[in-house]
């Protein structure tokens, strides 16, 4: 595997998706916490950083433990660290190198430059640079701006970059860290879905005791199902799933979901607590009120359930990697670990050991081995759908019959766009129901009926999101649909807000 330490760079996780790109294994670990040289480890990759060197508590850990031991390939900061600590000069760019730039003069016998034409575009994005190498260190390529935008140390296979090679903009950068990977540190391309499921189910089967039962919360998600066919595969029945209707899903997707995953040959008990939900969403109209109780019945729900299980011994869960990497804080390298669990105090009562089989992932890498296990595509490629559910699409307060009015409408258009090939062109989708009342005309008389939004949006990943420009004849078509068939709702939206400033949900 290739080790990568982190300075903090907002691009670090594109160098492992890069390197994973390449069938090669890797993992990121902060500057801080940088794991002993072991045998697995064939290469080492340093980050970028927003710090500069000349600062005096910029990250400058002791690398000696790796230099001249396995191949290391510093990125921007990283490079620029490199030189500094052997005594080179590292100083304010005169003229800053944002964006793009070519490269003018490269050393193209180089192992690591191998493939790379004069005037290769390349990303960069620093205010420092490298102005006076230290002794043994060789200039391999360069810019018209920045003299030495990489460099070898002479005698050992460490190198330094001054550029992005992780993004896209830099346009050999594949090939770069092909290079590096492959032909430097002699990586083998094996990191495949295929390799992944085979290692992790021996993983699990040694893991897991023998007469140990597992419990797993399903959501009909795409991380909780994919765990689920790789524990069924390495210990069968002995995985319980526990899949809670909260009353707050989809139309029918309870009965659908179920289906699919009985379809799978796994052993899942439903649990029908729709009536528990309701009890305590009742007169909520607060969403941070609302998100709590729901959470807090799912805890009690999934608690009962879990509590039949014989011999239950472990609790697994659909972690994937970016929910797990240890991030670089910028100011005063401080180390944060994100968590997203709401399995409340289970662990804890239960005396339950957590299995994580996907938190080495990333959501596409999920997807993969999904298919590879043969994941049916309506789950494979579902648009993500909140915990909380339709109950933060209802504004306002929450009764079955809102419920019901919601599910027909949102039905309409989640199929309709199924039905146009649209489905796949929008990474989320669904319908709000506004605690309003709109004037309409049915005939001679005049109604007072509710108001749904539709709102879909493109994003990569939820952080930022625009509106989807949805044809217009498609937006009629639903609008019609729903108000001929969903009596009680006589007036439709459409959300042509993007995020930031407004969220994709609306509570
Ligand atoms: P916003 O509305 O913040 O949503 O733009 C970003 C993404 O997060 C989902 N979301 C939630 N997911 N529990 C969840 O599990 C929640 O309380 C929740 N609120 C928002 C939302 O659907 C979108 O994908």
């Amino acid at each position: 595997q290739i080790l990568i330490l982190d300075f903090g760079s907002q691009y670090t996780q594109l160098i492992a998706r890069r390197i994973r790109e390449l069938n090669v294994y890797c993992e990121i670990h902060p500057f801080t916490h940088a794991p002993d040289l072991t045998e697995d480890i064939r290469g080492v990759v340093l980050s970028g950083s927003p710090c500069s060197v000349r600062d005096a508590d910029s990250p400058n850990p002791d690398l000696s433990a790796y230099l001249g031991r396995v191949p290391v390939l510093g990125v921007c900061y990283g490079a620029q660290l490199l030189a500094h600590q052997q005594g080179g000069e590292v100083l304010p760019a005169t003229i800053r190198e944002y964006g793009r730039a070519r490269l003018s003069h490269i050393n193209q016998h180089h192992p690591l430059l191998h493939g790379l034409e004069p005037g290769s575009q390349v990303w960069m994005s620093h205010g420092d640079t490298i102005n006076e190498l230290p002794a043994g260190f060789l200039a391999i390529a360069g810019t018209p701006d920045v003299a030495v935008a990489a460099y070898e140390i002479e005698g050992q296979q460490t190198f330094g970059i001054q550029f992005h090679p992780e993004v896209t903009h830099s346009t050999d950068g594949k090939r770069l860290m092909r290079n590096f990977v492959v032909d430097v540190c002699g990586c083998a391309q094996d990191w495949t879905p295929e390799h992944f499921v085979d290692s992790m189910v021996a993983t699990l089967q040694t893991t897991i005791g023998e007469q140990d039962q597992v419990i797993l919360g399903l959501s009909g998600g795409v991380d909780s199902s994919v765990a689920a066919l790789l524990l069924h595969r390495a210990i069968g029945s002995r995985l319980h799933g526990i899949f809670v209707n909260n009353g707050l899903l989809r139309k029918d997707e309870y009965e659908d979901v179920l289906h699919s995953y009985k379809d799978l040959g796994l052993n899942v008990r439903g649990v029908d607590a729709s009536a528990e939900f309701y009890a305590a969403l009742e007169g909520l109209t607060d969403p941070e009120q609302k998100r709590k109780a729901i959470g807090r019945t799912f805890i009690e729900v999934f608690d009962q359930e879990a509590q039949k299980v014989d011999g239950a011994r472990w609790l697994a869960q659909g972690t994937i990697y970016p929910d797990v990497i240890e991030s670089v804080s910028v100011n005063g390298p401080a180390v944060t670990i994100k968590s997203h669990h709401n399995v409340g105090g289970l662990p804890e009562k239960m005396n339950l050991k957590i299995v994580e089989p996907l938190r080495a992932l990333f959501k596409d890498e999920v997807r993969e081995v999904g298919a590879a296990l043969g994941l049916p595509g309506h789950i494979l490629h579902r648009h993500p759908f909140p915990g909380p559910g339709l109950g933060i699409r209802i504004l306002g307060d929450i009764t079955p019959h809102k419920v019901d009015l919601l599910q027909r409408a949102d039905a309409i258009f989640i199929n309709g766009l199924k039905e146009h090939g649209l489905y796949d062109e929008v990474w989320q989708a669904g319908v709000m129901l506004l605690p309003i009342q709109s004037v309409g005309v049915m005939g001679d008389e005049r109604t007072y009926e509710q108001v749904v939004a539709l709102r879909a949006v493109t994003s990569v990943d939820g952080m930022t999101a625009d509106w989807s420009h949805l044809p217009y004849e498609f937006l009629a078509e639903v609008s019609n649909k729903i108000i001929n068939q969903v009596r009680g709702i006589n007036r439709v939206v459409y959300d042509i807000s993007s995020k930031p400033p407004a969220t994709i949900e609306w509570e």
